[in-house]
């Protein structure tokens, strides 16, 4: 019988997991199949027991369902501390992880960027912000984070103990001092940026967690400045790679996935 897994999200109109996890089961011969539901959040707790009920491998929870989900799991340690979920896993229990650290931190070190000791500026304070800070404090880096609700980043950097949260009042001399810039807000989706070029410059490392379109305005900015840049199809991927693992107790083909990615981009 067919293995179902799917992406619980609201809106979940423009979420490319589907084509990302297809393209792997096909590629590995397994007889599953990825779905995509819209759940309202007052029926996210009847929509994993539905899917688990149903005989589900397991979930992806997308926006903007991510810490609410976590009452409905059994979190490990990491996605406990980080306080969000983003993949469920059925078993006897309701298993629950957060793969987009993994995901982050391991698009850094494919671009073969070293955090420890680097200063690093996380602008944002959302459930990806969250994940993505939790990683680079564990990783050594000096985290700063900013964020337009600079009450946000300061509580968000106040629980993570050793990371500096501020609003983006002082954002131009961050940018520039920076070693690595992460930007984990959803701004550059419609050709917006928070970075003018000019703050940036060569040496530094640019990442753009968005990834649709694959090259942001910050990107392009980087890219004109001579910094290293990262996408946010390679995060994407490789939190998808985690999730199959965690799933499927096989690693995924990673570079199908990612070219399955950048062609439906490609194709809008
Ligand atoms: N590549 C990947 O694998 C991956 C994984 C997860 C998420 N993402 C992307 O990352 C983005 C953030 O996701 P999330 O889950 O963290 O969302 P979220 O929890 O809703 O957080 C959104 C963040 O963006 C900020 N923001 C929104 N509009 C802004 C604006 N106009 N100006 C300045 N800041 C603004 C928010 O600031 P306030 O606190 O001030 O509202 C907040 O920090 C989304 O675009 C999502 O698609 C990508």
């Amino acid at each position: 019988m067919k293995q179902i897994v799917a992406v619980l999200g609201h809106p979940i109109g423009h979420t490319m997991s589907p084509v990302m996890h297809n393209a792997a089961f096909e590629a590995l011969g397994i007889d599953a199949e990825y779905l995509a539901f819209d759940v309202l959040p007052e029926r996210l707790g009847e929509a994993i027991e539905g899917a688990r009920a149903l005989g589900f491998v397991g979930l992806n929870i997308t926006i903007p369902h991510k810490v609410a989900a976590l009452q409905y799991c059994e979190p490990d340690p990491l996605a406990a501390s980080i306080g969000a979920v983003n993949t469920l896993v059925f078993g006897d229990e309701v298993k629950g992880y957060n793969t987009d650290a993994t995901g982050a931190m391991e698009a850094l070190r494919r671009a073969k960027v070293r955090v420890g000791g680097k200063e690093v500026l996380v602008m944002g304070a959302g459930g990806a912000a969250r994940a993505i800070a939790h990683a680079l404090v564990h990783e050594g880096a000096r985290v700063v984070v900013a964020n337009r609700t600079k009450q946000r980043a300061v509580e968000l950097c106040e629980a993570l103990g050793r990371a500096t949260g501020t609003g983006f009042d002082e954002l131009p001399a961050l940018v520039q001092s920076c070693d690595v810039l992460i930007n984990a807000t959803s701004v550059g989706m419609r050709g917006e940026s928070l970075v003018r070029g000019e703050w940036l410059h060569e040496g530094q490392v640019v990442f753009d967690i968005v990834y649709n379109p694959p090259e942001t305005p910050l990107l392009k900015a980087a890219r004109s400045a001579g910094a290293k840049t990262i996408d946010g199809v390679a995060m994407l991927v490789h939190q998808g790679a985690k999730a199959f693992e965690l799933w499927f107790g096989v690693e995924p083909p990673v570079d199908v996935m990612e070219r399955a990615v950048r062609r439906a981009l490609a194709e809008g």
